[in-house]
């Protein structure tokens, strides 16, 4: 498990508000940079409009493979779904890759709800707040939306029948993550994927140590904040 504790970033990040928003751009500029010399210019063009649109909590890279691995997958059969939507930007990523494949997008639409002890100190309850009808105008353009404003797990209500082959986790905290990883990993096609935001924090890291305990799983760890987990294989 990373120290963050001991990062320099990561502190400055935390005192400070300023600190917080002038890393980010930054590193997201950077990131840009490194992202051209390897990526089409349309998907370059694609995450800075994003960027600009919905103030994305993700880095360029991060944002890149949330495009890229939703287009992989939407030729799977299996639906789409993503716990974590804030302002819409990494669904807007979601809906220029996935077709005309169901996108289901889970959010409070308040912002995080109440944190778990593993999770204090990293997150409190009520940031990211965002608004259900900007994000569904946001999106409009798109077929197959379906918003489930509330709770999770509980607005996964009457889902159970469904499976999946693209999940997006971007919730941050311990409670929702477990029951993220709960409710879809034994929903995903053969094939399917889940991609997890926040890995590196104590309160994701011990729902993943609690849904995984028993062998059996793939976790593939990225080099940034996200990782993929393989789902079950057909025996
Ligand atoms: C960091 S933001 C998501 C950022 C977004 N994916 C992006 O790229 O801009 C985390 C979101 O998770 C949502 N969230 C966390 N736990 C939740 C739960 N149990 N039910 C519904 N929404 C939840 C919060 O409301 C918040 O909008």
């Amino acid at each position: 498990m990373p120290d963050l504790e001991r990062n320099w970033m990561y502190r400055m990040v935390r005192r400070s508000r300023m600190a917080r928003h002038v890393i980010r751009d930054i590193g997201f500029a950077l990131d840009m940079q490194l992202l051209a010399a390897y990526k089409e210019p349309e998907e370059l063009a694609l995450i800075r409009r994003v960027k600009k649109e919905s103030d994305i909590y993700l880095t360029a890279g991060e944002a890149y493979m949330v495009y890229s691995l939703a287009r992989a997958q939407s030729r799977l059969p299996g639906e789409m779904v993503e716990v974590g939507v804030y302002r819409g930007g990494s669904s807007k990523l979601i809906c220029e890759a996935k077709g005309d494949t169901p996108l289901h997008l889970f959010d409070t639409f308040e912002g995080l709800p109440e944190t778990h002890p593993y999770d204090r100190g990293f997150f409190q309850r009520g940031l990211f707040p965002g608004s259900l009808e900007a994000v569904q105008n946001y999106l409009s353009a798109y077929p197959n939306v379906i918003f489930h404003p509330g709770l999770f797990p509980q607005t996964a209500e009457g889902l159970e029948d469904r499976r999946f082959s693209f999940v997006h986790l971007d919730v941050d905290i311990y409670a929702s993550m477990k029951a993220g990883l709960e409710f879809f990993y034994p929903r995903l096609v053969e094939g399917g994927i889940i991609l997890v935001h926040d890995y590196q924090y104590p309160g994701v890291r011990r729902a993943f140590d609690e849904v995984f305990a028993e062998n059996g799983h793939t976790i593939i760890p990225l080099n940034s904040s996200q990782c993929i987990v393989r789902g079950p294989c057909a025996s």
